[in-house]
This record gives C-alpha cells, sequence and structure tokens, in this order.
C-alpha cells in the first residue's frame, strides 16, 4: 500500500510513474516540523531498527547512525565520512521486530538524512526546500516493499547482453592504434573482452560529440571491425557544451535557447575540462531532444553503448567564484599573518569547484516557471540520461543500448544504469562499492558496479584481484583508472594468467546471471539484496555487512583484505560453495547453516548456492557473442526435484517477454550425470 504526502508546490522529477491522491493529515509514525522553507519529520528508532536504502551512498547495508546528505557532489577521494555522493536515491527502509514501512522523499534538492547520528535512538529527515511528495510505502515483506515501490517508480532499465561481458577503460586511451592495442593484448592472452571505453581523450579538446580525425579517422569502419571481433566501442559524453564562437552545437543550442540562464538572461558559463561551458536546460523536453540529437553521429558509425559523465554537474569554477575567491584573499593582505588568516586564505580557494554559490547563479524553465538551479540540482543527471535513452529510443527502437551514468536520481532507473563513480585503489572502496549494490538494488538501479581496481591512486595486483572477483557478479563489469595513475589493464601484471582466469568465471556464468538479472528487472525485484531480505527471522543474518544475496537463490561473499587467504562467512541455511579458481577449475564444497571460515587464496573466490536452488555454467568464451548459452552445466546441492527457470533472449530487442524466454530445467537428485559428495552436476543442452 502507498500513500502519498504533498508538501509545499513538488516540482516535478518524473520518478513517479503512478498518480495517486494526496492525503489529507500527517504523515503517520512521524513528527512533523515546519521550519521556515524546511520540513523535518523524526521518528524515534528502536535499538533494533534496521535502516536499508538509500542507493549510492557511503557507509554499511545497514544506513543507521550516520548522517547523508543528499547532494549530487563529485568527490572522488570519498571515505566513510563523506556525505554526499554522485547520486540521490530518497528511498529508505525501516526494519524493526515492530515496524516494516518505507519512505520515499520525492524532493530534487537537498534532503538531510540524519539517522541515529545526532541522537542513536532518533532518526531525522529534512528538505531543506519544504517542496515534495513524501511517499509512505506499507508492506509485509522487505522485497514487498520494494516491489511496491518500484511499481511506483517503473521497471529497470534493461542493458543489451554484450553489456554484461568484461569492459576495459581507462582515461588515457587516445587513437585507435591505442585501443587496438588493448584489445589485441585481450584477445591474444584469451582474456575474455566486449568493449572499450572512450574517454575524453577521442574527443577534439574534449568537446562533445566531435572525434579527433586524425586519430580515428574514419570512426564507422573502426567500430564495424571491432564488432567484427566481437568488440564494442563506448564512448563518454560530458554535460558541459563548450562555449566556444563558431563550435556548432554550441552555435545550435544557443539559437534553440536550450542553455541554462543566468537571473539576468545571460548564459551561464562554467569551466569543465573543454574549458568554459554551457549547460543544455535538461529539465526542458526542447533541450533533451536537442542534445539526444546530437548524439546521432555516433550512432550512425555504430556505436552502441555510451556513459554520461560530470552531470551532476560538476563545476571546476566560475569567472564569479574566481573574483570572489581574490577578493577574500585581496581582504586579509595587510592583516596579521597568524594560522587563522592562513586558513582563511587557503579556504577562499579550496572550495572553488562545485562551490553552492556556483549553483545558486543559473536557472531552468520548468513550464513557465524560472527555477533556480539548487532547488532541483539532483535532477540534472537524471534527465541527461532521459534525453540520451529517448534519442536511442528515436534513433533505433528496436535494439536496446548501453548507458550508465555518473549522477542520477530516482526514475533514471528506467533509462540506463549508473557506475558508482570515481573511486579509489584502496581496501575500503571494495568494501564501499560491495555495501552500495543493494541499496542501488532497492531503488531500481540493477545494472551498476564500480571503476574495478579503483580510478584514482596505484592499484597493487591483489587489490586488482579481488576487485574482479566482486565485478564477476556485478552487472556491469568494468575495469577503470584514471590518467597518471598505474596502467590496470590485466595483462599490464605478471599474475595476469590469474585474473584472467577470474574473468573466464564471469563468462561462464554469464548466461546464468544475465538469466537472474533479467527475471529481476522484468519483475521489479533485486538482482542484490542484503540478506535480511530472505531470512528476516534470522537476527545473525539481518546484521551481515559483508555478504549479499544474488539473483533468487546464491550469495556472495567476497575477501574484502589484503593479506586474506580466507574468510568467515554467515550461512543462514545449508548451502553448496562453489569456490572458483576459473571456469573450469572449482570445487564444490556442501556447507551447512552456521558459522565457517572458508579458506580463499588469492585465485579463489566463491559462490554460495542455497540448498535446492541450481547455478548453471556454460563452457565461457572469449566474449558474450561467441559462448554457448544453450550447453550448460548445472549445479545444485539438491534432495529433491528442484527447478530453474533460465531467462534466454535475443539479447537486444527491448521490451521481452518474460514468460516467452523461460526454459524450465527440472533435475531430480536420481537422473543426476555425477553426483559428488551430495552434489548434483547435470550437463544438459536446451
Ligand atoms: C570523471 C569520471 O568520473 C572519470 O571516470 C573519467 O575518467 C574522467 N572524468 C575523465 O573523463
Amino acid at each position: 500500500m502507498i500513500r502519498r504526502y504533498s508538501f509545499g508546490t513538488p516540482l516535478p522529477t518524473d520518478a513517479v510513474v503512478c498518480a495517486l491522491p494526496a492525503e489529507k493529515g500527517d504523515v503517520p509514525y512521524f513528527t512533523t516540523l515546519r521550519e521556515n522553507e524546511r520540513v523535518s519529520f523524526t521518528l524515534s528508532l528502536s535499538p533494533e531498527d534496521i535502516l536499508f536504502g538509500l542507493g549510492e551512498s557511503v557507509r554499511g547495508v545497514n544506513k543507521r547512525g550516520f548522517r547523508f546528505r543528499s547532494w549530487n557532489s563529485d568527490i572522488p577521494s570519498h571515505t566513510e565520512n563523506t556525505e554526499s555522493l554522485y547520486a540521490s536515491h530518497n528511498f529508505l527502509v525501516f526494519f524493526g521486530p515492530s515496524r516494516l514501512f518505507g519512505i520515499y522523499l520525492d524532493d530534487p534538492g537537498a534532503v538531510i538524512w540524519d539517522l541515529g547520528y545526532t541522537r542513536s535512538d532518533t532518526a531525522v529527515i529534512t528538505s531543506e526546500n519544504g517542496n515534495f511528495d513524501f511517499y509512505l510505502i506499507e508492506e509485509d515483506s522487505l522485497s514487498g516493499l520494494v516491489r511496491t515501490f518500484r511499481g511506483l517508480t517503473g521497471q529497470s532499465y534493461l542493458p543489451p547482453r554484450w553489456a554484461f561481458g568484461y569492459i576495459q577503460s581507462r582515461w588515457g586511451y587516445a587513437s585507435e592504434d591505442e585501443i587496438r592495442t588493448v584489445a589485441e593484448e585481450h584477445r591474444s592472452r584469451h582474456i575474455p573482452l566486449d568493449a572499450v571505453c572512450m574517454d575524453i581523450d577521442y574527443m577534439v579538446g574534449f568537446k562533445n560529440f566531435t572525434w579527433k580525425p586524425e586519430a580515428f579517422p574514419d570512426l564507422k569502419r573502426f567500430s564495424t571491425e571491432l564488432k567484427q571481433d566481437h568488440l564494442r566501442l563506448v564512448p563518454i559524453i560530458d554535460a558541459g557544451i563548450p562555449a566556444e564562437e563558431g563550435f556548432a552545437q554550441y552555435e545550435e543550442g544557443k539559437a534553440e535557447g536550450v542553455f541554462c540562464k543566468k537571473e539576468d538572461g545571460s548564459e551561464f558559463v562554467a569551466s569543465v575540462w573543454p574549458g568554459w561551458c554551457v549547460f543544455p536546460d535538461f529539465l526542458q523536453e526542447k533541450a533533451r531532444t536537442w542534445f539526444g540529437d546530437q548524439y546521432r553521429p555516433l550512432l550512425e558509425a555504430g556505436i552502441e553503448g555510451f556513459w554520461n559523465d560530470m552531470n551532476e554537474p560538476a563545476l571546476f569554477f566560475t569567472e564569479e567564484g574566481v573574483s570572489e575567491a581574490f577578493a577574500r584573499a585581496e581582504s586579509l593582505r595587510g592583516s596579521h599573518v597568524d594560522y587563522e588568516s592562513m586558513w582563511q586564505l587557503k579556504g577562499s580557494f579550496n572550495g572553488i569547484g562545485n562551490n553552492m554559490n556556483d549553483y545558486r547563479r543559473f536557472f531552468h524553465r520548468i513550464g513557465d516557471a524560472s527555477v533556480r538551479h539548487d532547488k532541483v540540482h539532483n535532477l540534472y543527471g537524471a534527465h541527461m540520461t532521459r534525453a540520451s535513452a529517448d534519442a536511442f529510443r528515436r534513433y533505433d527502437p528496436d535494439r536496446r543500448f548501453l548507458l550508465f551514468s555518473r549522477s542520477s536520481f530516482i526514475g533514471a532507473h528506467r533509462n540506463g544504469g549508473v557506475w558508482q563513480g570515481d573511486n579509489f585503489s584502496w581496501w575500503s572502496h571494495l568494501k564501499m562499492a560491495l555495501q552500495m549494490l543493494p541499496g542501488l538494488n532497492m531503488c531500481g538501479f540493477l545494472y551498476s558496479g564500480c571503476d574495478l581496481g579503483g580510478f584514482g591512486s596505484n592499484v597493487t595486483e591483489d587489490l586488482l584481484t579481488r576487485f574482479l572477483q566482486l565485478g564477476v557478479f556485478t552487472p556491469l563489469m568494468r575495469n577503470h583508472s584514471a590518467l597518471h595513475t598505474r596502467e590496470q589493464e590485466i595483462y599490464r601484471f605478471s599474475t595476469w594468467e590469474m585474473m584472467r582466469d577470474t574473468v573466464t568465471v564471469r563468462y561462464a556464468l554469464l548466461p546464468f546471471l544475465y538469466s537472474e538479472f533479467m527475471k529481476a528487472a522484468l519483475t521489479d525485484g533485486m538482482y542484490f539484496r542484503p540478506l535480511a531480505f530472505d531470512y528476516p527471522e534470522d537476527t545473525r543474518a539481518v546484521r551481515v555487512e559483508d555478504q549479499l544475496m544474488l539473483g533468487e537463490g546464491c550469495m556472495i561473499a567476497p575477501v574484502l583484505e589484503q593479506n586474506a587467504v580466507g574468510r568467515y562467512v554467515y550461512l543462514p541455511e545449508d548451502m553448496l560453495m562453489i569456490r572458483f579458481r576459473s571456469a573450469s577449475d572449482y570445487d564444490l564444497v556442501p556447507l551447512d547453516k552456521g558459522d565457517h571460515r572458508i579458506d580463499l587464496k588469492l585465485n579463489e573466490f566463491p559462490l554460495f548456492v542455497k540448498k535446492n536452488h541450481l547455478v548453471a555454467l556454460c563452457a565461457g568464451g572469449e566474449s558474450s557473442e561467441t559462448l554457448d548459452d544453450r550447453a550448460l552445466t548445472v549445479i545444485g546441492r539438491i534432495d529433491r526435484e528442484t527447478v530453474y527457470d533460465y531467462y534466454r533472449d535475443d539479447g537486444f530487442s527491448p521490451r521481452p517477454d518474460l514468460q516467452q524466454h523461460l526454459f524450465r530445467i527440472s533435475i531430480k537428485p536420481e537422473t543426476v550425470c555425477t553426483s559428488t559428495a551430495g552434489v548434483a552436476i547435470s550437463k544438459l543442452l536446451i
């Protein structure tokens, strides 16, 4: 059941797909307080209450005990103390012995989530602008809550099947020769690969929708050449358009009036990679259509996937911001130099990027109204994603495109996936990546993953290996790193064969993981879940922070620590552990409910399968297009007839019908081909 409560004058966000009448009266369970523009909701927490959700955010799976701020921010070196990340996903579930409900604040501005931070027994949620819809969702299970929420916000984006392949990316690949070398290094060493990303270096002067003619003399020929080798190119597109006289996109957009303006009607200009840029007003349909149309030359060159970047929007600086910083610095000149004035001097320049004053300098047109950016800040990236997805649907309605974005808001999950933004080659960021996945899934962002290996700083062999072992299971499996960091492609390392073997597991599992993903997406379910969703009565399971349920019957528990050669795992029921070393080399170990210390050398990682559930492996391959998804080895720990509904489709048609693509695999213990220690392995051709 969903109830909507309306506050102030809510602005359209595109997050919700069903119109509900607004309730009269107060929101149940909470005490509501209005203070000027701010509206806050207070609720007492019992010691047992657990809070799940908030999508992309730091800290654990259980969000209790910290304060978060929904404010899309470019903060690459975030730590566990960072209150805001690249996206804002305002969906939170309260789960305790005497309560189960979810709330969604459809609020495009800043929202503060004090979840037992100021007082450990109190949650206070505050909208800074006071114009929003508050949805209260009640069901009798955690999964039911999420399903109802997703009914409210619409079905998740479906990527093409090739997007489940391994993707190699690095800021710095500057020509087709460099990309060809990356591809060849993978192919010659039999490291599976489906795509290579093109970062801003492919553009002329980092200008969107251009590519360097000398480095990419015939992009269509190049993309066709790669496709013959089952590889795709995935170029980046940034939010800003260079404000350069004579640059076609700038002149055209200016003539169309699609860029954000300042209060006096002049263009808002800020510096990003290409230098001074203007920013499309993605909140206007006209601007979305215009921007989407700019993808056309790339689509005509055979590109089938994109990543949208810098769309919080990230602003390096504005002329006004720089002048203000100088003025502040100037005002300190001549004053007595002590540490306080020095800190002030430094502070004048430190906060120059992504500055709040800059976010107050420009406006969007919503209908007839002009709305200051900070009131709707969190919508910007989501509406850029919407512009791209709408354009792909216009250009080729019969094909799914790959699209993932850095910034997002709920609603964007219908149009694209997300990557978790810039991270670092830190073990703490490996753990954080895992812990963000269930929240993202609750909000509908099933297609997601982190920069494997870490974007910033220098990765080590063991850290990359453990990142890849998590990446085997994340729908987006992309190795990405920053310019000037240690080269991070698998083949750069002495242990490349071990890392290659890890990637082969992804390809052996790819049809199965794709099946699990599609079933979850088409039924408003979750691909990754906290254990509490499956074992709400198990007081141990509900508090597990470093294991996740995957699909219908699996659980992952990656190694997240340096030099660890094993870890403790809690099994809420009897399971089978598949300890992988490669697609063809794995142990099958039945384990009973309870605590286990599992040995996991650097080349080993586990997948746990619930009893009387099945996992299907194919023989693997070097690209998603060449593997055989009909010859399957089905594995399970079964003591009765067990059924798996295997989803299989052409991998690219939009709007697939679930029932038409399900193949029922049924195994009886007595018809099993091989059996080791109570484990059934059956080779099937479907
Ligand atoms: C920021 C993005 O987050 C990162 O992935 C990309 O490599 C750089 N921009 C350069 O385009």
